[in-house]
C-alpha cells in the first residue's frame, strides 16, 4: 500500500518509505499542502503540520470568515480573487465576466497502477503493483463543473506525478484561462533555483540563481517546448552538491508552451506552479466537455543532484520511453548530414555506408535532402517522395542497397513543415498556419502545417506511411526546425483560437502515435534544429533525441552535463564528427570527441573517406568499445562528478545496477603548465569492499579506495618528464573501465 487516508480528518499520505507526499482537505473545503519531502511515519492525524495561525494583519479573509485567509495558508491547487493574491493553478472566465470559483471537495478513489492520459504523453505502469495513484474530485456548485486532482506515487521511486482534469457538467460554457498541471507551496525559500537554458547550439546549460521574494520563472512561448529553457525546474539547498543535501525538481512532460515558475510571497512561502502557459491560451469547454493537463513529473531528492537524476533516469527508461526499443541495443549509427549536407548521389552515399560498414556501424541514415527537390534549405519540405535527380531509381532501390550491404537503413522527416517552394504547398496553400490579411513570417525558408487540423495529420501520416513501407525503414530522425509565428487556425472558432498551441502539439503527438502503432520496430528519434524540444513529452514516443546541432566535443560536456539532470544517457544522441568542428571551427582529438559521445547514444556524422588509417584504426576500437559497454551506459546508474559550468575539468561516470562494473568518463579543457602530480579523480557509487580491476591495467582497487583516495590520473606532460607523460595539450580526456573481481 503506497496511500494513506485518514477519513476523519481528511489527510492523504502517499509514501513508499522513500518520500511522503501530505496534503488534507482545508476547511473551506480546498486542498492544502502539508508536507513533501523525505519519508516519515505513517500515523493518522498529521494536523500539527496544519501551521494553521491563519489571518495575519492586512490580510483580508476568505467568504467573510474573519478567522481564514488563503493568502496565509499552503494549497494544492490554489485559485485567486477571494483572499489569496499569489499566482493561481486556475482561473476560470465565466459567461457573465467573472473569474470566481469554489472547488470544494467531494470525494477521492484509490486506484492501482496508473490510468493514462488521453491523447497526452506520460508515465506508465506496465505492472500495476508499481504505483498507486490517488483522484481527488472536487466541485464548483454554482459553475457546475468537477475538478479532478491525479496524484500517482511509484513504488521504488522518489517521483510523483501530478495532473489536473475538468469537466463541465453544466450547460453553459466557461473559460479556461489558466490551468497548471501542478502547484505546491513550500514552507520555506531557502533554495537556490536551477535551470537548464541556453540558444541553439548550446542548449541546456545550468543557470542558478537563489530565491529571492517575487516571481522567477522559465517558460516558453514558441510552440515547443524550446532551445532555451527546458521545461524543468529544480531546487536546491545552498549545501546541495552532485551527491549530498535536498533537491525539489519539476519536469513538464509536454512539449509545447510552458511555464514552471517559483513565487516567494511576504511570509517566505514558495510556491511551484508549472504547467501549459497562460499566455495565449484559452480553452472553451462547453456542456459534458472536459480538458486534460498534461503531467508534471516532482522529484525529491536528499542524494543531491545525482540522486535526483537517478529517479528521474530509472522512471524514464522505466515507465515512459516505450515500445521495442525501450531495453534494446541502441544501433551505431552514421548520419551524412555533416559528410555531404545537401550535396549528394546515390553513389557516394553507397560509398560511406560501405566504409562505415567496414567500422563496424550498424545503421545508415540519409538526412535532408533525399526528397522533393530538395537540394538546398528553399524547397520541397512536404513533397515525401524520392528526389529523382539523387535517387534516379528511387529512394526504395538505395534502402534496398543499404539493406543488402547488412546495414539498417533510416530517414530524416520534418513532418510538421512545409516548404512555400513544394508541391505540397501548390496543392494546398491553405494547409499553413498564418493569421488573415497578414503577412506570414518564415522560418529557415519554411512554414508550419496546421497540426491541429486532423486530416492534415492524415495526410502526413499517408505520406511518411507509404515510403516507410516500401523502404523497409528501421529509423527516422523527426526534425522540426522552426518555431511557430502567427498562431491561428482556419478551422477554430473565433472565440477559441487561443486554443491553437495546445491543439497543435496535441496534432503531433497523434501523427507519432499513428506512425508507432503502425511501424512498431521503427527507431525514433526527435530533433528540433538539435535539441529545441528535447522533453519528456516527445521521450513517450521517441526512445533518444538529437541532443544539439553541436557536435564540438568541449561544447558537447556541458551540453550532455546539464541535458542528464533529468534525462536519462540512452536518450541523448551523440555523435562524433570531423576536426575542426563545424560549428566552432575548434580542433580537438578523435579520443575526446568519442569519449564525450559514448555517455548517448553514439554515432558518428563525419565522412568516413577524410579519415586516414590510423583514424580509422581508432573509430574501430571505439566502435567496439561502445557496443561492447552499450547496456552499462544505457541501464546504470549515472553520476556526475566534476562540474564543466565551474571548472577546467569535468568527468562523471556510470555504475551497474549490481555495482560490478563501471565506466568514468574525464575531460580537461586546457592543458596546465606544471601540472598537479598527484592527481586523482575521487569515484562514487562503487561497493566500497568489493574490489576492482581497472581494465587496461593491473591495478586493482577498493570501491572506498576509488571513492575516498580516487582514482590515479595518468602524469600530464610538464616537459621533463615528456617520455613517460599520457596526458598533453589541450582537450584532454581519459576513459576507465572498472570491473569486480573477486
Ligand atoms: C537540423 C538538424 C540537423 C540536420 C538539419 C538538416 O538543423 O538539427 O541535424 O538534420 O536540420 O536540415
Amino acid at each position: 500500500m503506497l496511500i494513506f487516508v485518514d477519513e476523519e480528518k481528511k489527510q492523504f499520505h502517499l509514501t513508499n518509505g522513500k518520500i511522503s507526499y501530505l496534503f488534507y482537505v482545508m476547511r473551506n473545503g480546498h486542498l492544502g499542502s502539508l508536507y513533501f519531502g523525505k519519508a516519515i511515519d505513517i500515523h493518522s492525524d498529521f494536523s500539527q503540520l496544519q501551521n494553521d495561525h491563519s489571518p495575519t494583519t492586512y490580510t483580508s479573509y476568505f467568504f467573510g470568515d474573519r478567522s481564514y485567509s488563503l493568502e496565509t495558508l499552503r494549497q494544492e491547487y490554489p485559485i485567486f480573487g477571494t483572499s489569496d493574491y499569489r499566482e493561481p493553478a486556475l482561473s476560470i472566465r465565466q459567461l457573465d465576466g467573472s473569474h470566481i470559483t469554489n472547488f470544494i471537495y467531494k470525494y477521492y478513489s484509490i486506484t492501482k497502477g496508473k490510468p493514462l492520459l488521453h491523447g497526452l504523453p506520460a508515465t506508465y505502469t506496465e505492472n500495476e503493483e508499481d504505483a498507486e495513484t490517488i483522484q481527488i474530485v472536487l466541485e464548483d456548485s454554482l459553475l457546475n463543473a468537477e475538478l479532478v486532482l491525479c496524484y500517482t506515487i511509484f513504488k521504488d521511486l522518489s517521483a510523483i506525478t501530478r495532473s489536473a482534469y475538468i469537466c463541465n457538467q453544466g450547460s453553459q460554457p466557461f473559460y479556461l484561462e489558466r490551468f497548471m498541471s501542478a502547484a505546491i507551496d513550500l514552507p520555506d525559500h531557502d533554495f537556490i533555483m536551477l535551470q537548464l537554458s541556453g540558444a541553439w547550439a548550446r542548449e541546456r546549460h545550468i543557470k542558478e540563481r537563489p530565491l529571492e521574494m517575487g516571481t522567477q520563472s522559465i517558460s516558453s512561448i514558441r510552440g515547443s517546448s524550446s532551445h532555451q529553457h527546458n521545461p524543468f525546474i529544480a531546487l536546491r539547498r545552498k549545501e546541495t552538491t552532485e551527491c549530498h543535501g535536498e533537491v525539489y525538481s519539476f519536469n513538464f512532460v509536454y512539449s509545447s508552451n510552458f511555464i514552471a515558475q517559483a513565487e516567494v510571497d511576504q511570509f517566505d512561502t514558495t510556491r511551484i506552479t508549472i504547467g501549459i502557459h497562460p499566455f495565449r491560451f484559452t480553452w472553451k469547454l462547453s456542456e459534458n466537455e472536459h480538458f486534460q493537463s498534461p503531467e508534471v513529473v516532482m522529484v525529491y531528492s536528499e542524494e543531491g543532484l545525482n540522486g535526483m537524476s537517478q529517479t528521474y533516469h530509472d522512471l524514464y527508461r522505466n515507465h515512459l520511453i516505450r515500445g521495442k526499443w525501450k531495453n534494446a541495443d541502441r544501433p551505431v549509427l552514421i548520419n551524412n548530414w555533416e559528410a555531404t549536407y545537401f550535396n549528394f548521389d546515390e553513389k557516394t552515399l553507397i560509398e560511406i555506408a560501405k566504409e562505415a560498414k567496414d567500422l563496424g556501424i550498424e545503421l545508415f541514415v540519409l538526412d535532408d535532402g533525399w526528397f522533393g527537390k530538395r537540394n538546398n534549405a528553399l524547397t520541397s519540405l512536404g513533397d515525401w517522395y524520392s528526389n529523382t535527380d539523387k535517387f534516379p531509381y528511387g529512394i526504395n532501390h538505395f534502402a534496398n542497397q543499404i539493406h543488402e550491404l547488412g546495414l539498417k537503413f533510416g530517414l530524416w522527416f520534418e513532418p510538421e513543415m512545409v516548404s512555400p517552394i513544394s508541391n505540397l504547398f501548390k496543392e494546398h496553400p491553405d494547409w499553413i498556419i498564418s493569421t488573415p490579411n497578414r503577412p506570414v513570417s518564415l522560418g529557415r525558408n519554411q512554414l508550419v502545417l496546421d497540426f491541429s487540423r486532423e486530416e492534415i495529420v492524415v495526410e502526413i501520416y499517408n505520406r511518411m506511411a507509404k515510403i516507410i513501407k516500401n523502404t523497409n525503414l528501421d529509423y527516422i530522425k523527426w526534425d522540426m526546425n522552426r518555431y511557430i509565428t502567427e498562431a491561428y487556425s482556419n478551422e477554430l472558432a473565433n472565440d477559441q483560437q487561443d486554443e491553437f498551441y495546445h491543439r497543435y502539439i496535441l496534432g503531433v503527438y497523434d501523427l507519432y502515435e499513428r506512425l508507432i502503432q503502425q511501424f512498431p520496430n521503427v527507431l525514433f528519434e526527435s530533433c528540433a534544429g538539435g535539441g529545441g524540444r528535447f522533453d519528456p513529452g516527445l521521450l513517450y514516443f521517441a526512445p533518444q533525441a538529437w541532443a544539439s546541432d553541436n557536435t564540438d566535443p568541449i561544447e558537447r560536456i556541458k551540453i550532455q552535463y546539464g541535458t542528464s539532470l533529468p534525462y536519462p544517457i540512452s536518450s541523448i544522441g551523440s555523435h562524433v564528427s570531423a576536426s575542426p568542428n563545424h560549428q566552432t571551427r575548434r580542433s580537438t582529438p578523435l579520443s575526446i570527441r568519442a569519449n564525450v559521445a559514448f555517455f548517448g547514444t553514439f554515432g558518428y556524422e563525419l565522412n568516413p573517406f577524410k579519415l586516414n588509417e590510423e583514424e580509422k584504426l581508432e573509430i574501430k576500437s571505439q566502435i567496439q568499445f561502445y557496443k561492447k559497454h552499450q547496456s552499462l551506459i544505457r541501464n546504470g546508474d549515472f553520476y556526475r562528478l566534476l562540474n564543466p559550468f565551474k571548472g577546467n575539468e569535468a568527468a562523471w561516470m556510470i555504475v551497474s545496477k549490481d555495482k560490478s562494473e563501471s565506466i568514468i568518463g574525464w575531460y580537461k579543457v586546457l592543458a596546465t603548465p606544471n601540472p598537479k602530480k598527484f592527481q586523482t579523480l575521487k569515484l562514487t557509487g562503487l561497493d566500497p569492499h568489493r574490489k576492482y580491476l581497472q581494465s587496461g591495467s593491473n591495478h586493482t582497487f577498493f570501491g572506498n579506495e576509488l571513492m575516498f583516495n580516487g582514482i590515479p590520473l595518468p602524469p600530464e606532460y610538464n616537459g621533463p618528464n615528456k617520455k613517460i607523460a599520457k596526458r598533453a595539450g589541450d582537450f584532454q580526456s581519459q576513459i576507465f573501465y572498472l570491473v569486480s573481481i573477486k
